[in-house]
């Protein structure tokens, strides 16, 4: 196992009616400004539940936060926030806006240029607190120090990790999740079960705890994820991956272990060139990127294999294309496809991809940094 810190001050509020426990958690005398997206928060009344918790403490809102926020979109919330000397940013929705918080968090007293920092992952300076009440079990953001914004003119989409970005408390109701559209809900196991494998399936260290966690989540997501589909509001269903999708992402199976993350990474391109959903692109790139990375994964491929999909028969090889298999249908079954063509995107993709991926500096990408741009093109050409 790998050295490291582990570091999580994300105070978690989990279950039913804990909206009502938000005021325990922001000062009585904060100025408050609620972000939300583009109206889900407001038309299933969490808006309504969160004004009243909040009492008579000065409440600003700022809505309109798209999915795969935009930086425009936060520089106009971040204007709001000094000229009405916000103290305490609130962030009601689901990945997008969060994450837009945590950059209006760190944007607001920044002094010089903004996307520099982001893009450059230099230190922030003071940043403004924040909570979240999330209402869609994805990305995990609500307990890890991570944002992804997308820079529109610039055609890129970029990550920015920093411990000041945790956010103080997480408000978790799975009843919250009632309403998403199957669309969200299978996205959002998706993106989960990449997170797992992100970090899961590199090499192996020894590391016995993160693993039997990481199998966990993952055939915990196997088992659940469908019937959160077919059992829309199913409390014990929901509850299961709401907190599965946290657990995924907040640094614990992380710990000590070697990470991948170019799925992500490459991923990202595909949202910021063609507006994929963020879950769409794993679904898509993963299944190849094992495909293409099957002999440095081996003994984790067939690790997997094994204790995920209980497969045990034939030889390694076979066992490793079954695994790679399954973990396409498991997509798929989800409803979330899994080839570049059945979005409809143009075969130059791949080649506007790549030149996404020169131009911000991003490759070479893997646990072993050995993704380079012939291997990133196999691999978004078995995806198309
Ligand atoms: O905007 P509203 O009207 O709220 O609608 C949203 C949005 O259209 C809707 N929604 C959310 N909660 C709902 C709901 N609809 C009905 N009922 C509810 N309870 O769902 C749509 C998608 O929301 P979004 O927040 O974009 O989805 P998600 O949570 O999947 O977040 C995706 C973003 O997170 C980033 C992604 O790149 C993407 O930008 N990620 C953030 C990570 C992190 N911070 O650690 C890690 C991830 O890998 C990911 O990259
Ligand atoms: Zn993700």
């Amino acid at each position: 196992m790998f050295n490291f810190d582990y570091y999580n001050p994300t105070r978690v509020l989990f279950g039913t009616q804990r909206i009502a426990d938000v005021a325990l958690h922001i000062p009585a005398d904060a100025r408050v400004l609620i972000t939300y997206g583009g109206g889900s928060a407001e038309k299933y009344g969490t808006l309504a539940e969160t004004r009243a918790a909040l009492g008579d403490r000065e409440v600003h809102e700022f809505g309109g936060i798209e999915a795969n926020p935009h930086v425009d979109t936060l520089m106009r919330a971040v204007a709001l926030v000094r000229e009405k000397g916000i103290t305490f940013l609130l962030a009601v929705g689901g990945g997008s806006v969060v994450d837009g918080t945590k950059f209006i968090a760190a944007a607001t007293h920044y002094e010089g240029d903004i996307w520099a920092m982001w893009s450059q992952r230099l230190p922030p300076q003071q940043v403004l607190p924040l909570g979240c009440i999330m209402t869609l079990p994805a990305t995990g953001s609500e307990m890890n120090p991570t944002a992804v914004v997308t820079h529109t003119e610039l055609g890129a989409k970029v990550g920015y990790s920093h411990p000041a970005l945790y956010p103080r408390f997480a408000i978790l109701d799975p009843r919250k999740s009632y309403t998403l559209p199957p669309r969200q809900v299978a996205n959002g196991v998706v993106d989960a079960f990449v997170h797992v494998i992100e970090q899961y399936l590199t090499y192996p260290v020894y590391a016995k705890v993160q693993d039997r966690f990481a199998e966990g989540l993952l055939l915990t997501l196997i088992e659940e994820g469908p019937k959160a589909l077919t059992d829309p509001e199913n409390y014990d269903v929901r509850a299961t991956v709401t907190w599965a999708a946290t657990l995924a992402l907040n640094g614990l199976i992380g710990a000590g272990v070697p990470q991948d993350w170019a799925t992500h990474r490459i991923g990202h391109q595909l949202t910021a060139l063609y507006a994929l959903d963020h879950a769409q692109t794993l679904a898509v790139l993963l299944p190849s990127l094992l495909s293409v990375q099957r002999d440095t994964k081996r003994l984790k491929l067939l690790q997997y294999a094994e204790r995920v999909w209980g497969i045990t028969d034939g030889d390694e090889a076979a066992r490793i294309t079954r695994a790679i298999q399954k973990t396409r249908d498991f997509f798929d079954d989800m409803g979330v496809k899994t080839r570049l063509s059945a979005y409809g995107l143009p075969e130059k993709c791949i080649d506007e991809v790549l030149a996404n991926l020169q131009r911000f500096n991003l490759l070479p990408q893997g646990e072993h940094h050995d993704i380079d741009e012939i291997k990133a093109r196999r691999i978004l050409s078995l995806s198309y």
